[in-house]
């Protein structure tokens, strides 16, 4: 590659772009969302996972979608920050282009259907007029920046001399790199290799632009199809987060870059991630979302460097590389270690945190998470590093919620009815409530609707352990929905009454959020 790229500079042939669409492609999934603390705590650390591009959101799709790409370009350093647009809205590519412009590098994404049936079914357009919006939308980008990536929405599935034709006009009109999406999932490694080949062997000016390949999961080929694709001369990769996404999600980031690393042998390219931080990040997008990765996932799964069968167990202790294809440390996977106990003080607290991958975090956020610390260190026998994790994601996530968890005195048995006295702090005053109910969770969740009347409907409600053993933390997740929109909350805390109250107010915290944002208009992408 010969050309100097507008945010790369010159490019070294062998590097693999990340570009991470976890907060734009992946919080758009159904459950998925995030409020705007969540979103930039995630660019934080995706950022220091070392991420090339940062797909922060589509600005024009809300009020709030265009808050958070805004801030995440005012605050996060390092990737270059890039905004959703549709190619044919001109609105679209204008809210894109505010909200990126206080990033140090920005980029505008456009996108545009070509195959004939989203041609002819979702836009209602002829071929020649998405072909001349692909030439002014692309013209009009460049009005905001030299970093503009064009994507042929359901690409895989375009008549290839219409592909052909439009990857032209896009590079003439200032795209500087091409993505070919299969937006449903349904090509094969064969089928993505062929159109990446043919686009660069046919279409004029290709070699003065990056190709970029964003599968999708539904046949469970994003990540072959990836590998295919950087095979065929693709220099961006398009991937999510424990492969979040729509429907059955986009490529998993953390699959594509220890491929490329641990078969570095037969793919001769690298990326800029630190691997090491892999497991946190994924992590942290768990505790987000409330949802965990299945305990066989590749990588970032519970049992993906658990060995069960003796024979297995008995190769490893003589040699890990029987079994074992990368180590568990190269994606960051440790011996859970003790922490500090019941007398620690705060300067070795905040170090521990930082060992564990936390920036900086304001005082008054420490201060509430040492003091959870050491309930939980006389609490609790063991404190791992990953009830840290628990502890200080909830309190860091917690920062600008509306409502407050205070305390909470739960009386239940086998003959009296259950009884929750609640103490909640709503905006900025403590009040209080006692309720009864069918259950020591339903006598709870009864309070909370005493001290703020809501009319979400719970639709979900599930408990995990943070780590082993009876005094493990239990990890909560409540789902509520209110006129169709759905947020998920979540809580941990030894006591799982308490963990199931703290993440029904983070849920309802997040509903709040949710309302606040006008409705968003009929998008698709
Ligand atoms: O899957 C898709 O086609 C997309 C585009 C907006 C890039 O997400
Ligand atoms: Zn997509």
């Amino acid at each position: 590659m010969t050309f100097s790229h507008p945010s790369f500079g010159a490019l070294d042939p062998d590097r693999i772009i990340i570009f991470d669409t976890t907060l734009r492609d992946g919080e758009q999934s159904p459950g998925f969302s995030m409020n705007l603390t969540e979103k930039l705590r995630m660019a934080e650390a995706l950022a220091e996972l070392g991420v090339d591009v940062l797909e922060a959101g589509f600005p024009i799709a809300s009020p709030g979608d265009f808050e958070s790409v805004e801030s995440i370009a005012r605050t996060i350093k390092g990737p270059v920050i890039c905004g959703l647009a549709r190619t044919g809205g001109r609105d679209d590519i204008a809210r894109a282009g505010e909200a990126i412009r206080p990033a140090e590098r920005r980029r505008i994404h456009n996108f545009i259907s070509t195959s004939p049936l989203h041609m002819k079914y979702k836009l209602r357009m002829e071929p020649e007029t998405v072909l001349q919006a692909v030439i002014d939308g692309n013209t009009l980008a460049r009005d905001y920046t030299d970093d503009v990536e064009w994507s042929a929405e359901d690409g895989s599935r375009t008549d290839p001399d219409f592909l052909c034709r439009c990857v032209e006009a896009a590079i003439k009109a200032g795209a500087t790199t091409i993505n070919i999406p299969d937006t449903v999932g349904y090509a094969l490694p064969e089928d993505i290799a062929r159109i990446f080949t043919m686009l660069r062997e046919r279409v004029p000016g290709a070699e003065k632009v990056i190709f970029s390949a964003h599968n999708h999961n539904d046949l469970g080929l994003a990540v072959a199809n990836t590998i295919a694709a950087i095979r065929a001369g693709v220099r961006q990769v398009e991937c999510t987060i424990n492969g979040i996404g729509e429907r059955a999600g986009n490529a998993a980031l953390e699959e594509i870059v220890m491929a490329i690393r641990t078969r570095h042998d037969a793919l001769a390219w690298h990326s800029g991630i630190e691997t090491p931080k892999i497991l946190r990040t994924s992590k942290l997008l768990s505790t987000i979302t409330g949802f965990d990765v299945q305990p066989n996932k590749a990588i970032v799964g519970r049992n993906a460097f658990a060995h069960e069968s003796g024979i297995h167990q008995d190769g490893v202790l003589k040699n890990a590389a029987t079994y074992e294809i990368m180590t568990p440390e190269s994606v960051g996977w440790t011996k859970s270690s003790l922490v500090m106990g019941k007398h620690s003080g705060r300067a070795a607290f905040r170090d521990k945190l930082r060992a564990l991958g936390y920036g900086e975090i304001g005082d008054n956020q420490l201060n509430d998470a040492f003091r959870r610390f050491k309930d939980l260190a006389d609490r609790k026998k063991v404190v791992y590093d990953d009830d840290l994790v628990a502890l200080v994601d909830d309190e860091v996530m917690r920062g600008h919620d509306r409502i407050r968890f205070l305390s909470l005195d739960v009386h239940t048995g086998s003959k009296a009815k259950p009884r929750a006295e609640l103490e909640l702090e709503i905006d900025g005053a403590a009040q209080s409530a006692v309720a009864t109910g069918d259950g020591p969770v339903d006598a709870t969740f009864n309070a909370i609707r005493d001290l703020f009347a809501h009319d979400a409907v719970l639709r979900l409600y599930s408990v995990g352990a943070v780590t082993e053993g009876t005094d493990a933390q239990a990890r909560v997740t409540v789902r509520l929905e209110e006129n169709g929109k759905m947020v998920d909350g979540q809580g941990a805390d030894t006591d799982t009454i308490v963990a199931s109250a703290r993440a029904y107010v983070h849920a309802l915290n997040k509903l709040l959020v949710k309302r606040a944002r006008t409705e968003p208009k009929a998008l698709s992408a």
